[in-house]
């Protein structure tokens, strides 16, 4: 079956192919950054219309890629949410319109699933069971995953996400939108031991998640440097590795626990914070002493992409789920 996956939730227009037989055929991505980096956020009405002018000369570039015409598709995925109820709507309009010209089923999937699944696109996929730390810039979630669509909850924030407060951070110290590869980036350059953090939530039982005392105390330690005249580069470098270092340690701590309470051996991390290298390191370490294994995806399928929405889409479109006639758009939709 040859899917034509859409993300359109944010913004970047991503666009995939993908094949249950040979896999992944072509994916292309238009990232939006630096139409958004002038505002330090996403501008929701400039994004739907940069999808609307993208998405479909993306589609046939990725057909073109694979040698494909719009005749060969036999189902499309597109993402109808969470995320921006525009940019939703344009990718459900495009999928929706296609399909019926195409006479071919459509259906809309979860962002948040297609995030968890993208691991699989790679050569050593994880076998079921599994715990997942999904860490995007909305969500902070642990998942154990018996199945595809068989999922639980084990843990979340209760306030911000990881990537938010990797997003805020930066914005305290200066950098450009979208923070986190711009904070894991200048941590490099800080010094071990200037500065400790908190690891909200991790001294009492359970698996949720708590980052907006951590923001506030990043914030406070930004501003007593800045009274203190001594905000230089340095200092940035050192605040964002503490800061790092303690949502690193956060997530590290709970995943373990994830882990031992579920019996489960496989740890799949997903979602845009799950590229950062730190993280994976420290997952690793941890997953080592408990003889597990850490997956994830490579740095592109991390972040919003088309091919996990392709892949999510595939399994459950196999599965005979379809849309009705409606298009699905769910700004705020729980997995
Ligand atoms: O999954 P994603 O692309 O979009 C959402 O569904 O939210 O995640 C975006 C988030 C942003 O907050 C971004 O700052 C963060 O992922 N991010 C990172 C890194 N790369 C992206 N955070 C920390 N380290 C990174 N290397
Ligand atoms: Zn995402």
């Amino acid at each position: 079956m040859l899917i034509l996956g859409i993300e359109t939730s944010c913004d970047e227009t991503g666009v995939a192919l993908f094949d249950d037989e040979q896999g992944l055929l072509a994916h292309a991505l238009f990232s939006q950054i630096d139409m958004h980096a002038d505002y330090g956020g996403v501008v929701p009405e400039l994004a739907s219309r940069d999808h609307v002018r993208k998405l479909l000369p993306l589609c046939d570039q990725v057909l073109a890629e694979a040698g494909k015409t719009r005749k060969d598709l036999e189902g499309i995925a597109y993402t109808a949410g969470p995320g921006l109820i525009g940019a939703l709507m344009v990718g459900g309009s495009v999928a929706h319109a296609l399909g019926f010209a195409l006479d071919i089923p459509v259906l809309g999937v979860h962002h948040m699933e297609g995030h968890l699944l993208a691991p699989m696109l790679e050569d050593n996929p994880p076998e079921f069971p599994f715990v997942a730390l999904l860490v995007s810039g909305g969500h902070t979630q642990l998942v154990r995953v018996d199945g595809i669509g068989e999922y639980e909850m084990l843990g979340e924030s209760v306030d911000d996400a990881a990537g938010e407060a990797f997003d805020k951070t930066a914005k305290m110290l200066g950098l450009d939108y979208p923070g986190g590869p711009r904070v894991a980036a200048l941590a490099e350059k800080g010094r071990d031991g200037i500065y400790r953090f908190p690891r909200p939530m991790t001294d009492r039982p359970g698996l949720d998640f708590s980052f907006s005392g951590l923001k506030t105390f990043t914030l406070n330690t930004v501003n007593a440097a800045r009274d203190n005249g001594n905000l230089d580069e340095q200092v940035k470098a050192d605040i964002a590795l503490a800061f790092e270092a303690a949502v690193v340690d956060t997530l590290t701590i709970k995943c373990k626990r994830a882990l031992e309470q579920t019996g489960c051996k496989r740890l799949v991390i997903a979602g845009g914070v799950s590229a950062n290298k730190r993280l994976r390191a420290g997952l690793e370490k941890m997953a080592a002493k408990l003889r597990g294994s850490v997956f994830y995806a490579r740095p592109e399928f991390c972040t919003d992409n088309g091919a996990m929405i392709a892949y999510a889409g595939a399994q459950r479109l196999r599965a005979g789920q379809r849309d009705g006639e409606r298009i699905v758009s769910v700004p705020r939709w729980p997995m």
